[in-house]
């Protein structure tokens, strides 16, 4: 086999590089607030994130004291009921919502399902509803499901199709599914010219946004966006299967009608009517009695921003991807690499994605050496950088590991497409 040996000056260069990199890292002190095990180099943040140090104590807190021992007066006494709401404002914070506008609970999918219904029940007579053929499945999914229910067509229209869609079809458009990063390649799309355009057209934007809340500056409310959803256990490290969460921007909430009216989202909960009052606000969108476990640890997984400023994590995560990238050009492309990312750091989100053929088998080997990793099938290799955690100098240990395992071919290389449950 051919391979291009890494050269002594290339490995000092990158090093050297990573380590002044490393050295004026402004938030290299916030990762102590994740407990990483030693001797792992953890990139599949954007999947689960890791464990925050600020989680245990909370989590027995809540376990051996609150339910333990204040038992169901913890709803009113240690801040139960208000949870949904208050951890909804906390994630609000991250993604440019002012208070009110986020709640937390139920997955991603019922959000999502929950919000495209009532979306579409904002702009009657409209017929069509836009998603991304590329889209996460559940998103392709649901959408789907929704238009069936409601009697629309579904479109699958790609963000940079869209302006061109819009214009030929957009007065029949009710409501517009993207997420602003593509979950395979990490391309980043340009909410504010995407979520202008919809608008241009009257209709209605919903925003998903499992990899970019907490990996980039997110502003929903300068961007007049009308719904956003999101997961909390990727870059929010909020623990797996944390609870999701819900924007809707205020100036729907007096007409919003969510397709599950739960009790919890009544207006007098306790009063325990017959028919069903929506409550005022986002608390409307509150469904049943919330998983206060999952909750609390989320909120106490969110104290890992405090103090930290987004534009700084940008800053950090472009220079993160940067360098990856370099790498990967330095060491992996002579060995039949080749990256998927954007180079532009405009269209880059928080990871870089590599194509090669046995990209599930090197996923493998390299969790084996302790870099980790992961695959979207049939053949990318995914790694997500964490600006809280994640040093230029792992990165560069990741790709000579790669390098390593590719040319001394230590995978097995029998061809699988199907990756990790993530
Ligand atoms: C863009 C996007 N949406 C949704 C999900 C998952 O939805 P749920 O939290 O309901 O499993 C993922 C999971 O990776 C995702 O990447």
């Amino acid at each position: 086999m051919t391979t291009t040996p890494t050269t002594t000056a290339q490995a000092t260069d990158l090093t050297e590089v990573a380590e002044r990199l490393d050295a004026d890292d402004t938030l290299a002190h916030v990762r102590e607030r994740f407990l990483l095990p030693p001797h792992v180099v953890y990139l599949d943040g954007n999947s689960l994130g890791p464990l925050p140090a600020a989680v245990p104590p909370v989590l027995a807190d809540v376990v051996t004291r609150q339910w333990g021992t204040d038992l169901i007066g913890s709803w009113n006494d240690n801040g139960w009921w208000e949870a949904p709401l208050r951890v909804g404002d906390t994630i609000g914070a991250l993604i440019g919502a002012a208070p009110g506008q986020t709640v937390a609970g139920d997955s991603t999918s019922v959000q999502l399902f929950t919000a495209l219904d009532a979306a579409v029940s904002l702009r009657p007579g409209r017929t069509l509803l836009v998603t991304d053929p590329d889209h996460f499945p559940t998103d392709r999914y649901v959408a789907a499901a929704v238009a069936e229910r409601r009697g629309l067509d579904l479109r699958r229209v790609s963000p940079a199709e869209l302006p061109r869609f819009l214009r030929d079809e957009g007065d029949r458009v009710a409501v517009v599914s993207y997420s602003p990063v593509d979950f395979r390649t990490g391309e980043l799309f340009d909410m504010g010219a995407l979520t202008q355009a919809v608008h241009g057209a009257d209709a209605l934007i919903l925003w998903d946004l499992c990899h970019a809340a907490g990996a980039l500056p997110v502003e929903l409310d300068f961007l007049e966006a009308d719904f956003a959803v999101g997961c909390g256990y990727k870059f929010l490290s909020g623990g797996p299967g944390a609870p999701a969460y819900l924007y809707v921007a205020r100036r729907h909430h007096h007409e919003l009608r969510t397709p599950l009216p739960g009790w919890t989202g009544h207006a007098d909960p306790f009063g325990l009517s017959r028919d069903y009052t929506p409550a005022p606000g986002i608390a409307r969108a509150r469904i049943g009695t919330p998983p206060i476990l999952s909750l609390l640890a989320l909120e106490a997984a969110l104290t890992a921003y405090d103090g930290v400023d987004l534009t700084a994590v940008r800053a950090k995560s472009l220079s993160l991807t940067g360098f990856l990238l370099r790498c990967a050009d330095d060491l992996l492309t002579p060995l039949g690499f080749t990256s998927v990312t954007p180079t532009d750091p405009d269209r880059r989100g928080s990871q870089v994605s590599l194509r090669h053929p046995h990209a599930h088998a090197l996923t493998r080997a390299l969790a084996d050496r302790g870099v980790i990793a992961d695959m979207r099938a049939p053949d990318l290799l995914r790694f997500g950088v964490n600006a809280l955690y994640t040093t230029h100098r792992e990165l560069l240990t990741a790709a000579q590991c790669l390098r390593e395992t590719a040319a001394e071919r230590e995978y097995d290389p029998t061809p699988r497409t199907t990756g990790p449950v993530t």
